[in-house]
């Protein structure tokens, strides 16, 4: 199956973001991952509503919203009205993760569960059938730029197993510390998509980055 790239939005550069949006576009990435922080669920505050606006307007591929925060059955309609393709929220965010899911997907999205690094892959047992993404966390979320944890592959090849034994449709995401160094390792494990900031707008050639990246995990 196609490995997707999704370029993690938060380390673009927001005084020239249509030209970043527009080199997305052009380039081999498939999604567009935007990260949305609250300062509440994590230490940082990201970016709003407004910003996904003007992302939305430019942007010409798969919107993939992870949304860090709390209580975010307030905002499901918000986004599927703001652009999102695929909607993802975390686990240790929502009390009624079942119906949190139902209505993201009642909104027209797909839906994704986030796990923080150190929550099981067992807790989605009774919901991964629901599921279209299962967001690996393979740093603490709230920032970019940090390192890859390595305990990640194991929770691959265990949601892996997951999927494949509950007959799930469910897509595999990696998101924190993807580098060429990690990215063929991850998807030997399972990983269906792998989001990557820095690694790819902090490089000189954006534009070759993703194309290494598609290039080494298809
Ligand atoms: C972290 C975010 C990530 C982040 C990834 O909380 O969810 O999407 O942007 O950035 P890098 O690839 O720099 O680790
Ligand atoms: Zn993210």
């Amino acid at each position: 199956m196609n490995k997707l790239i999704a370029p993690s939005i938060l380390a673009a550069d927001f005084a020239n973001l249509q030209r970043d949006i527009e080199m997305v576009n052009a380039s081999d990435a498939d999604w567009f991952h935007i990260d949305i922080m609250d300062g509440v669920f994590v230490p940082n505050i990201s970016f709003g509503m407004p910003v996904l606006k003007a992302i939305s307007k430019h942007a010409t591929k798969t919107i993939d919203v992870h949304l860090m925060i709390v209580d975010p059955d307030r905002y499901i309609q918000t986004f599927a009205d703001l652009g999102a393709n695929v909607l993802t929220v975390h686990y240790e965010a929502c009390t009624h993760l079942h119906r949190t899911i139902q209505a993201i997907k009642a909104a027209g999205m797909k839906a994704g569960v986030a796990l923080n690094p150190h929550t099981p892959i067992a807790v989605l047992e009774d919901i991964i059938k629901d599921l279209d993404l299962v967001c690996i966390m393979s740093v603490n979320p709230g920032f970019g730029g940090q390192s890859f944890i390595e305990n990640t592959y194991k929770k691959v090849s265990q949601l892996k197993h997951l999927i494949e034994f509950s007959e799930s449709n469910c897509q595999i995401e990696i998101d924190g510390g993807v580098t060429d160094q990690n990215a063929s390792a991850l998807v030997e494990a399972g990983a269906d998509v792998l989001v990557a900031g820095s690694f790819v707008f902090k490089s000189e050639d954006p534009t070759a980055t993703i194309a290494n990246l598609k290039a080494i995990t298809n």
